[in-house]
């Protein structure tokens, strides 16, 4: 029998937890990675928004080598113990001046990845449009500091705001693309905005 949304929830969860990743997202990275292709073996990445730690994971067992690095921001610490090698984990708001500063000094990216997800509310609409303000905020990052060929997926709640952002991402990528990863939960108004290619 076919398995629901919320039966492939809870297997997403176990999976995680077998696999040694701290939370069930792993698998919406891993999904757009092989739909897309992002990242690929010594590419320089940035994940925005990273705690507690397993896009970051995956993308160190997967595609870090001697020539790449991760740069992991968050809010809140990593729950990765210990640090792979190779990654680079800065605490605070990825958008004030002194973090800033860090992450321009690591830069450029060669991708970059923000699952990053405001305080929510309840209320819908401000949760929806504090998750435009950070997209905004990352299409930005993006914009100064990733490569030209580079890629970027970001996270956004959905409400009124998708069409602007894809319409600013098409400034900055040859292709733009909503995507829902299977692995998010059935009520979740979540989608990921895809950016390929950062056009020269
Ligand atoms: C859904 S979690 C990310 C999960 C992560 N991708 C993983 O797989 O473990 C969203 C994160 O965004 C972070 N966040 C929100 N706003 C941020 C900001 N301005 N700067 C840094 N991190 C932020 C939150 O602290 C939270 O840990």
């Amino acid at each position: 029998m076919a398995k629901s949304r919320r039966d492939r929830a809870d297997s997403y969860t176990l999976k995680a937890r077998a696999e040694g990743y701290p939370a069930r997202s792993v698998y919406k990275l891993e999904e757009m990675q092989q739909h897309f292709s992002l990242i690929k073996g010594g590419d320089t990445v940035l994940d925005v928004g990273a705690a507690p730690g397993s896009w970051t994971l995956y993308v160190a067992r997967k595609f870090l080598t001697k020539r790449g690095r991760i740069v992991a921001v968050d809010l809140n610490p990593l729950s990765l113990h210990p640090l792979p090698e190779g990654v680079v984990e800065l605490v605070g708001d990825a958008f004030s001046e002194e973090i800033r500063a860090q992450l321009v000094a690591h830069g450029p990216y060669d991708v970059i990845i923000s699952d990053a997800a405001p305080q929510t509310s309840g209320i819908r609409s401000v949760d929806t449009s504090r998750s435009e303000a950070l997209c905004e905020s990352v299409i930005a990052l993006a914009g100064e500091q990733l490569a030209v060929g580079g890629n970027l997926v970001v996270k956004l709640f959905q409400g009124g705001g998708q069409e602007a952002l894809i319409k600013e991402m098409r400034e900055l990528f040859t292709r733009v693309k909503p995507y829902k990863p299977k692995a998010c939960r059935d009520d979740s108004f979540e989608v990921y905005l895809v950016g390929l290619d950062r056009r020269g």
